[in-house]
Formats: structure tokens, C-alpha cells, sequence
């Protein structure tokens, strides 16, 4: 097996087999979504899951189901993929940034504090890098203030947070089954809650709005000949087309089987990069607090090697390379300053309810999250998503040799 081939089994082809066998009746729903949805629902210990074509999609649908529309606000970290931005601006809604803690890279819950106003109506967690967010006091502040919360898990499956699974502790959990995830379908999603109104709402909402879509059936059908009837009205609610594909789901089904393998896999490759780096004062890893289970979707560590090597982040990549190292991955630019938000590149500018993102108040510029915007460019990712354990090992060597080379340690 190739390093490349190791993700995928003889299982997802018995299941993608066996959808192409039935024929793909309707394009609805279909039976393989509904086992992926009970089968990822069962092993996070909640009652609803509601498959997507992405994580990003999901996120959109949790907006909506959560009645969020022009002009409310909605709260997410600073350091996180332009999704959370651009779902909220679909919404026609403000995208508000918290800053992050320097030690564990997510949402700084003070300043959350600090940011949420009598327009907050969402506030969007995300599990950075497999590390679950500090939940209880976002949960506290979400009661005081009537908010809703959305866990974005795309890159934590089965982290927790004392205790509890990530995902399963706001009000919605949105998790991404794109390549890169800890589970893959090629792209896709999932949304999962215990929420029966909220299930229906961003079921209704991913398949354009058909009456007939429950909480835990996505089917639009109910007997042919009222279907067929010229009179019948299919659509009660507002939506998009975000279903998933049922050989997608199938693929799904098999992988969502092995997500416990998964995870601990890249929990062991983790754990070999913490090692090669115990010694080392200028690369720090990201910080669990007690308590809290990293679902390492990446080993994310900062980088102080500039100011206390005098080694750039570009240089101290290089070396790892020389010694076979695959590459380092860099963080995302803070939301805030990618250029499609500074220049205000998103429609709704007619729209005749009064909202902050029309009338020139929303002004994202450099200084809004200064930690955030102080540690993006020091972050360097290595990567957990290897199949072949003797792989791994040659890269957190190639690690242990980079950091040999500059000097483990600073004086
Ligand atoms: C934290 C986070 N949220 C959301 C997404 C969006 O997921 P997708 O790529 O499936 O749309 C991603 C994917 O990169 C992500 O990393």
C-alpha cells in the first residue's frame, strides 16, 4: 500500500459498490447519508446528525437554523480558515473577531467578553489544530446573553473538553470530512445536535427548503401522487443545496468506522514531534490545559527561533527539508486581513435593513487582535495525516535534527 492509499479500505468500495448497484433512485437523502448520519450521531453520543457537502456548508446552515440574519453579529476567532468570515456575510450578517490565547491558539474567552454586543446573535468556537476551545465559560456568557453557540470541530474529532467530545457541547457542532480531516470523504460535512428544532431548520435549509424534511429524515417524498400533483407546494423554507453525495456518504460510512484509529494515530505521530522538540526553548508546542484531549489534527508549535536564534521561520524550514523533513505548514493569515474582507469584496450592500457592514462602520484593519496578529506569522504546523508509522518517525526525526542543528536549547 502506498503512503497515499493508506486512508481508504476494501470497505468503501463494498459500500460506494453498493450504492451504484441501487440505481440512485432520488437525489435526495439517500440510504447511505442516513447510516453515516446515525453511525457519526451514535459514536457522539447525540441524536441528530445532518450530512453536507462541506465543512463550510455546515457552518452556513448552523447561521441560519440559529436565525441569524442582516445585521447581528457573529463572534469568531481571529486565527481561523476565511469559512467562519464568509458564511456569516452570506447571512448578511457582521463577522466580529475575538483575539487568541498565546498559549493555546484559540478564541481568548475575555476578550470574547469584550466583543459581544446587543447585536451578538452567534458565537462560533473553533477547535484549533485538534484542541478544544475553554467551552464552560463560552457556554456561560451564551446563556447570559440568549447567543447560540456553534462548535466549527473541522479539525477535532474526538477531542474533549473535560470530559465531553468536542462538537457535542454548544448548541450545533460543525465537523469537516475534507481530505486533510481526521475522517474523509473527499470534501463533505456533518452537522450533529441534540437539538430537534435546529436539526430540522439546517436539514430544511442544506435541501433547499422542502416542507417535508424532519429533524432525522431528509426525505422530500411522501406518496408518489401527491408528489406528482400539479397543486403540490414542496418548498416551506429558505435554502441551499448542500447534500452530500451518496457515494461520498458511502465512503464515509466505512471511514467514520475507523475514526477511532484515526485519531489515535495522529495522536501517536503528535507525540513523536512533542518528543523531538522537548528540549527546545523556541518552538512551543500548543498547550492543553488540564483536562482537555487534543485531537491533534497537526502538531502546532510557536516559533521564537527569529528573535532567539536569529534563524527565520523560512530558514529553520529549509534545514527541516534538508534533513527530509515534508515541509512546514504555516498558519492562515488572520481573517481580518485577507483582502477579500479589507476591501469589502461580498454583495448585500442594497439590503434595506440597517446593518453596520453598509454604513462604514466595520473597519478591519491591522491592531484589531494583536496577540492573533503577533503569533500568525510564528506558527509552523507539522503534519499528524501519515499513513506509514516508520514515516513519521523519519519526520519528527528530521525535526529533532533541525532543532539539533540550531541549538535545542536557548541560553
Ligand atoms: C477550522 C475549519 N473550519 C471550517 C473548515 C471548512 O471546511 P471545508 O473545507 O470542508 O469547507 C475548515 C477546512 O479547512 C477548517 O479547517
Amino acid at each position: 500500500m502506498t503512503d497515499k492509499a493508506w486512508r481508504f479500505g476494501a470497505e468503501e468500495l463494498v459500500y460506494i459498490k453498493e450504492v451504484l448497484e441501487s440505481g440512485l433512485g432520488a437525489s435526495t437523502f439517500g440510504t447511505m447519508n442516513q447510516r453515516l448520519e446515525k453511525a457519526f450521531a451514535q459514536r457522539f453520543g447525540v441524536r441528530y446528525g445532518i450530512t453536507h457537502n462541506s465543512g463550510t456548508s455546515t457552518l452556513h446552515a448552523c447561521l441560519a437554523a440559529a436565525g441569524v440574519g442582516p445585521g447581528d453579529e457573529v463572534i469568531s476567532p481571529a486565527l481561523t480558515v476565511i469559512s467562519n468570515a464568509f458564511v456569516t456575510l452570506h447571512q448578511n450578517a457582521v463577522p466580529v473577531f475575538t483575539d487568541i490565547d498565546p498559549e493555546t491558539f484559540n478564541m481568548d474567552v475575555e476578550d470574547l467578553r469584550r466583543k459581544i454586543t446587543p447585536r451578538t446573535k452567534a458565537i462560533m468556537p473553533v477547535h484549533l489544530y485538534g484542541l478544544p476551545c475553554d467551552m464552560d465559560p463560552i457556554m456561560e456568557l451564551a446563556a447570559e446573553h440568549d447567543l447560540v453557540v456553534i462548535e466549527d470541530a473541522a479539525q477535532c474529532f474526538l477531542g474533549a473538553y473535560k470530559g465531553r467530545l468536542a462538537g457535542t457541547i454548544g448548541h450545533l457542532g460543525s465537523f469537516s470530512f475534507e481530505n486533510t480531516k481526521h475522517m474523509s470523504t473527499g470534501d463533505g460535512g456533518i452537522v450533529i445536535t441534540d437539538d430537534e428544532n435546529l436539526a430540522q431548520a439546517v436539514r430544511q435549509f442544506s435541501c433547499i427548503g422542502f416542507g417535508m424534511i424532519t429533524a432525522d429524515s431528509g426525505r422530500v417524498r411522501s406518496k408518489a401522487f401527491a408528489f406528482q400533483d400539479p397543486d403540490y407546494k414542496r418548498h416551506t423554507a429558505f435554502g441551499w443545496q448542500y447534500r452530500l453525495p451518496e457515494v461520498a456518504a458511502a465512503v464515509g460510512l466505512a471511514q467514520v468506522a475507523r475514526l477511532d484509529d484515526y485519531v489515535d494515530r495522529r495522536r501517536q505521530i503528535w507525540e513523536m514531534y512533542d518528543e523531538a522538540v522537548a528540549d527546545c526553548a523556541y518552538l512551543i508546542p500548543q498547550k492543553a490545559p488540564e483536562g482537555y484531549k487534543n485531537a491533534c489534527w497537526t502538531f502546532a508549535a510557536r516559533y521564537e527561533g527569529e528573535s532567539e536564534l536569529g534563524v527565520s521561520w523560512h530558514d529553520f524550514a529549509k534545514k527541516f527539508q534538508e534533513y527530509s523533513g515534508e515541509g512546514i505548514y504555516a498558519a492562515w493569515s488572520v481573517a481580518y486581513l485577507e483582502p477579500a474582507l479589507v476591501a469589502q469584496r461580498f454583495y448585500g450592500k442594497g439590503c434595506p435593513i440597517r446593518c453596520p457592514l453598509y454604513e462604514g462602520e466595520v473597519d478591519w484593519r491591522a491592531g484589531l487582535c494583536p496577540q492573533a496578529e503577533a503569533i500568525q506569522p510564528k506558527l509552523m504546523q507539522f503534519k499528524c495525516n501519515i499513513g506509514d508509522m516508520d514515516h513519521a518517525r523519519a519526520q519528527a526525526d528530521a525535526l529533532r535534527k533541525t532543532v539539533e542543528f540550531f541549538g535545542a536549547t536557548v541560553h
